[in-house]
């Protein structure tokens, strides 16, 4: 925390990012609203989340971070929340098998409405408006009514999140998640692809080694862990009066929380080390994520470790690499060993998906997965060679079938793009996608 930390002293720094509301008494009269509602998340969570993520510096756990790029008002159904975490389940399943290490996992989930965008306005045919900020701000429609930002959106993407925080919760103590259950995530279109059939084969081993080991009077009804998982919440801190709102004073520590969400992160174009997110997120306890993009010097990035955490308190800090499947050789090396030199204790983890967005000649902006694959396999591979943890990674994802991404194992092509092309934002991996990754990660983390 700076010394001078206030829970608005980021309203003094510069600050980017910043919706142009109509009406600063509305925006203070809903924040203030804000305030007054209850929490999202508990400190104690937020403290048990970065005692996990500590492990995963000591390289003794891996995360797993992933989930849309953009939640929307329009797609919060239940199937959405349970599909995703569904997918999230698969997934960890397969990498704890190929990792033989704890997975811990994080949604992008409960609170990402807050977009970044490269320009202020956006232009088509002619007529131009701002730019579509997430749901949290204003509307995605193209007209002049839905793009105006509108306060209120604050209080209905807190009771989404609240709502939608409410079923993750059930499904992961609830019983859903419970490891007999372990062919029942398998379902829908997942299920009738190659991703599908192996992931199967793979639950027909935890079948036969729960067999055994309920042979030897362990099972779900003796073991917690067997039936539930901790599964927390992430997104990214952008919007400020909101995360001031809901952020609170820890009676048992007497330390600020953000009870937003489990985890916040700071995206790549708000870092600034001056800027005002460093100065708000420097005073709050959670776990922080700090988006590392190409043009992020070594000594900035010890700079922002000394504001964000000046006791080197492993887990506060996870650093998600995100340069480009051909820029990771030319950029991580040199980060990597700059914290190691300073004796800083991080998780590394990589986001395969902001530096590989390309346009496809028909106009969709996509994410072909071979880039993304090979993204994931170089920050491996330059981990193994400087004798660090590749601790995580982080992707933009649905259980939904969509035609979001290129390729994979579905052979998604440019044509396809437009049948199920529903982002709010970037394009995410589906569901079959996002397991078939990692199976081919999993192995590369059996070969570490
Ligand atoms: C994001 O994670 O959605 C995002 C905008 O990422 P970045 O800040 O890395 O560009
Ligand atoms: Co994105």
């Amino acid at each position: 925390m700076t010394k001078n930390w206030t829970l608005q002293s980021w309203r003094d720094f510069p600050i980017k990012q910043v919706p142009n509301y109509q009406s600063q008494e509305e925006l203070t009269s809903v924040e203030e609203r804000l305030k007054s509602f209850p929490p999202l998340v508990f400190a104690g969570e937020a403290r048990n989340l970065k005692a996990q993520l500590a492990e995963v510096c000591e390289g003794r756990a891996f995360l797993l971070q992933g989930g849309d790029c953009a939640e929307s008002f329009a797609e919060h159904h239940a199937d959405n929340i349970r599909d995703t975490f569904r997918v999230l389940l698969q997934m960890s399943i397969v990498l704890t098998f190929g990792g033989q290490l704890p997975v811990i996992k994080v949604g992008r989930m409960a609170g990402q409405f807050a977009k970044p965008r490269s320009a202020d306005t956006e232009v088509i045919d002619g007529v131009e408006l701002p730019s579509y900020r997430g749901d949290i701000i204003n509307g995605i429609d193209f007209n002049a009514a839905d793009r105006v930002p509108d306060p209120q959106r604050q209080i209905s993407a807190y009771r989404q999140a609240a709502s939608t925080l409410n079923l993750l919760r059930a499904f992961a103590k609830g019983g859903y998640a419970d490891l007999a259950e372990v062919h029942r995530w398998n379902q829908d279109f997942v299920a009738d692809g190659p991703q599908g059939a192996r992931y199967e084969e793979l639950a027909g081993q935890i079948d036969q080694a729960m067999a055994f080991m309920a042979a030897c009077g362990i099972s779900s009804a003796t073991a917690p862990q067997m039936s539930m998982v901790d599964f927390f919440t992430s997104h990214e801190a952008l919007l400020l009066g909101y995360e001031q709102a809901l952020t609170r004073l820890d009676s048992t520590s007497g330390d600020y929380y953000d009870t937003s969400a489990h985890m916040l992160w700071i995206g790549d174009r708000t870092r600034q080390p001056d800027g005002a997110h460093v100065e708000f997120l420097s005073g709050v306890k959670n776990p922080i994520g700090l988006k590392c993009g190409p043009s992020l010097a070594p000594d900035e990035l010890i700079t922002l470790l000394d504001k964000l955490n000046p006791e080197n308190e492993p887990g506060r800090i996870t650093l998600i690499a995100r340069f480009g499947h051909d820029n990771v050789e030319k950029h991580l090396p040199a980060l990597i060993q700059k914290v190691q030199a300073e004796g800083r204790k991080v998780v590394w983890s990589c986001d395969p998906m902001h530096g590989n967005t390309i346009k496809a000649s028909n106009g969709y902006k996509t994410r072909p997965v071979d880039m993304i694959l090979t993204e994931v396999q170089s920050f491996m591979a330059v981990h193994k060679a400087e004798g660090t943890h590749a601790g995580g990674i982080h992707f933009e994802m649905t259980g939904q079938n969509v035609t979001e991404c290129l390729g994979g194992a579905q052979e998604i092509s440019e044509e396809d793009l437009s049948s199920r092309y529903h982002t709010h934002c970037d394009p995410r991996l589906n569901g079959s996608q996002a397991l078939e990754l990692a199976f081919l990660i999993a192995e590369g983390l059996g070969n570490k």
